[in-house]
């Protein structure tokens, strides 16, 4: 199958990951089962997920020049990512996130320390990269002016963009006028559309009012997507023993991202992404579980229509 060329703009953090049986309230204390570091960022998840899918996948973003960091850019190389576009900066340290895993379900909180410089400028640096690839795939753990740029640059030479809109915040509708593809769950289509998710329409009513193409993931229920004809189209979630959900997102959007500079269509592109994301969440850890374009195949081969 042809190996796409993917350019991946985004977050790369160390994950610290505890493990316990019921988050504490306020004030609590609660005894954890267990603690890893791990390898995360959704940027860096997603080239990872790209790579092991069979991309070709270059990664620009920042980490502090620290352990945190070196370790992420060597752990990148090892699963084939060109890292000629990450650069280690002296004035922030690697990013962090501090997650917590309670029955396979997470919750998340960013640092983000040396994404945040991942600035314009830095990713004008690396317009040889965007102008390569099959596709751009961006998220929001960098900062929006950086992702603009991006989608700026990319539509300059017409390469199609991924647009993973995580974290939520309320997006231009000039920065998503060059986006061909995002990719919001259900929450961040809310924010995204700068509607309160806590009074949200039907997420029906959500999909029709953006007029691009959009895949929205909805956990477990798989996912729907929206093509430019307006039709909204459920991919159902494939059925698979839970471990630790963490990096499910990503490797749907990766996994889209490898489909689409496949040339799929598409149905093809959302069945494809929704199988890759219920094999990621079936072992430990952000990366851990992202499936091989092998093991994706071999999984679809033998699901009965
Ligand atoms: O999407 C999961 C990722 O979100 C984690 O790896 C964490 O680093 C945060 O960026």
């Amino acid at each position: 199958m042809k190996q796409p060329r993917i350019t991946v703009i985004g977050s790369i953090n160390m994950d610290l990951v505890t493990e316990t049986p019921r988050v504490p309230t306020i004030g609590e204390t609660v005894l954890g089962t267990g603690f890893s570091t791990l390898p995360g960022g959704k940027g860096a998840n997603q080239a990872v997920a790209c790579a092991r899918l069979g991309a070709q996948v270059t990664m620009v973003g920042c980490v502090g020049d620290d352990g945190f960091g070196a370790e992420l850019v060597q752990r990148l190389q090892e699963e084939n990512v060109n890292v000629d576009y990450v650069e280690p900066i002296t004035h922030a340290s690697t990013g962090i996130a501090s997650i917590v895993v309670e029955n396979g379900d997470n919750s998340i909180i960013v640092v983000p320390g040396a994404n945040h410089a991942v600035t314009p400028e830095k990713v004008q640096q690396a317009e040889e990269a965007i102008k390569q690839a099959d596709v751009v795939l961006l998220q929001l753990e960098i900062p929006l002016p950086a992702v603009a740029e991006a989608v700026r640059i990319a539509g300059k030479y017409g390469v199609p963009v991924v647009l993973n809109p995580a974290p939520a915040i309320a997006l231009p509708a000039e920065l998503l006028a060059g986006v061909a593809v995002v990719t919001p769950n259900e929450y961040e289509l809310a924010i995204m559309l700068n509607r309160n998710p806590e009074q949200t329409e039907d997420f029906h009513e959500l999909l029709q009012m953006y007029s691009g193409v959009i895949m929205m993931t909805k956990g477990g229920d798989g996912a729907y997507y929206k093509q430019q004809d307006g039709s909204v189209v459920h991919q159902p979630g494939f059925q698979v023993n839970v471990v630790d959900t963490t990096g499910a997102g990503d490797t749907c959007n990766a996994a889209l991202a490898v489909m689409i500079g496949r040339g799929a269509d598409m149905a093809a592109a959302v069945r494809y992404a929704v199988a890759a994301s219920a094999l990621s969440v079936t072992k430990f850890g952000a990366q851990g579980g992202m499936p091989t374009e092998q093991e994706v195949e071999q999984f679809l081969g033998q699901i009965k229509e």
